[in-house]
């Protein structure tokens, strides 16, 4: 057990990003009603989740992890679910194509409501209210009731992300991703365009191969692995009260666990190694992620790997880099190179949305296809270069066809943003869009794989 580590150390440190609650007298009662809920997750998962990470740390899998920017209350329908849930199957389905191993799945879902802000007051026609910091804290209309604070909204959250994670378990465990039925994974909007079409071409070689595999005896009722899936769920651990609440020892081992979601990640804003976000984070066992973005100096990332996984092991810490297509060939190296160096066994991932956020000409934050391509593409030469595996990617997106990003093959411009620009807060890849960044991403792991494969044939 990490030293001097309780579920509320956190509270004696600086910490940033949180709200001032008014009504603390609620607050510590909501707080207590949570902490007498049930958990959403099971140690046993996030543990089986660090073992499925550490596949990917050594080189063996991949990481594709993906949803929202903001769940919100608004939005909260079974549609919804299902079809962000769909759109990261079928990119997991063009993934494993190209990369031949198993593509880890991780949705930023089932409790991604709080967020980070770069100001505290927002201004419109020169009125200042309180930023809108995510549906579990308060909410976005531009009144000052709305953005009071308000702990009843965490219950609500947490509601929310149990119907959701009951929803998501039953697809995943229930039929609906077995591997037979790829074909109905299609999204109407997405066929007929170019990625639909490359989409139905997957769909014809993997039936073939399925109908192989049966007449040899393998079939989906007898095998699992055909007709089920694993499927994570991960947030930005950012409202410790809340995470503090869902905090619970394992009755198997004695360890801590955050019950909320299987995997939780520090964000670029509140990475501080001796402040509130790492020392909550440094004592629960789950998987986590930490955001490095320009900013990480290389050895303040070694201090926080000490300090996040002093048993160096592998499954333990996701590094995802944010950096932007413009920096990221610059920012990275000494990044990945310092912690090959100090032999951390580490899965490294990209977020290619958080450094590529613009304003469009029409006034909406948007950020265009070719950056958040060209941010991948720098990841993965980055990764060549230096000898190390390029472990996953990080997604803000949704199955829905909104009009938030620019660019892609149905080439969304600035004019159209408007016509459905639906998201609580950053702008995510819609359906087409992220399936066609899968099959950009399922070439250059091919590409990588192939490499190695020159290179053991050589050495044979
Ligand atoms: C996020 O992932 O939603 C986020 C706010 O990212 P970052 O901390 O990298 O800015
Ligand atoms: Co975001």
């Amino acid at each position: 057990m990490s030293a001097n580590w309780t579920p509320s150390s956190w509270r004696a440190k600086e910490i940033r990003q949180v709200p001032e609650y008014p009504d603390k007298a609620k607050l510590e009662s909501v707080e207590k009603t949570l902490a007498g809920l049930p958990p959403l997750v099971f140690a046993g998962e996030a543990r089986r989740l660090r073992e499925q990470l550490g596949e990917v740390a050594e080189g063996r899998a991949f990481l594709l992890q993906g949803g929202d920017c903001a769940e919100s209350f608004a939005e909260f329908h079974p549609d919804n679910i299902r079809d962000t849930f769909r759109v990261m199957l079928q990119m997991s389905v063009a993934l494993t194509f190209g990369a031949a191993c198993p593509i880890i799945k991780v949705g930023r879902m089932a409790g991604q409501f709080a967020k980070p802000r770069s100001s505290d007051t927002e201004i419109v026609n020169g009125v200042e209210l309180p930023s809108y910091r995510g549906d579990n804290i308060n909410g976005i209309e531009f009144t000052p009731e709305a953005r009071i604070p308000d702990p009843d909204r965490l219950l609500k959250a947490y509601n929310q992300s149990a119907s959701t994670l009951n929803l998501l378990r039953a697809f995943a465990q229930g039929g609906f991703a077995d591997l037979n039925k790829l074909h109905r994974w299609n999204l109407e909007f997405v066929d007929g365009s170019p990625q639909g079409e490359q989409y139905a071409e997957l769909c014809e070689r993997i039936s073939e191969a399925l109908s192989f595999m049966q007449a040899c005896g393998l079939s989906a009722e007898r095998s699992s692995q055909l007709r089920e899936t694993d499927f994570y769920t991960s947030h930005e651990a950012l409202l410790l009260n809340y995470e503090e609440a869902m905090t619970r020892q394992d009755s198997l081992t004695g360890k801590w666990y955050d019950t909320s979601a299987h995997m939780l990640w520090i964000g670029d804003r509140t990475r501080k190694l001796d402040e509130a976000h790492v020392e909550y984070m440094r004592g629960i066992h789950n998987p986590i992620g930490l955001k490095c973005g320009p900013t990480t100096e290389p050895d303040d990332l070694i201090r926080l790997i000490e300090a996040l996984n002093p048993n160096n092991e592998a499954g333990r810490l996701v590094l995802i880099a944010r950096m932007g297509h413009d920096k990221v060939q610059e920012f990275l190296p000494p990044l990945v190179r310092k912690v090959k160096k100090a032999g951390s066994k580490v899965v490294w991932s990209c977020d290619p949305m958080h450094g590529n956020t613009v304003k469009s000409t029409t006034g909406y934050k948007t950020r265009p296809f070719d950056s958040v391509l060209g941010e991948v593409r720098g990841f993965f030469d980055v990764h060549k270069a230096e000898g190390t595996h390029a472990g996953g990617v990080h997604f803000e997106m949704t199955g829905k066809d909104v009009t938030e990003c620019t660019g892609g093959s149905q080439a969304i411009t600035d004019e159209n943003l408007g016509d459905r620009y639906h998201t609580h807060c950053d702008p995510r890849l819609n359906a087409s869009q992220s399936l066609e960044l899968a099959f950009l991403i399922s070439e250059y792991l091919k590409e990588e794989r192939q490499e190695k494969e020159r290179k053991a044939a050589a050495a044979a």
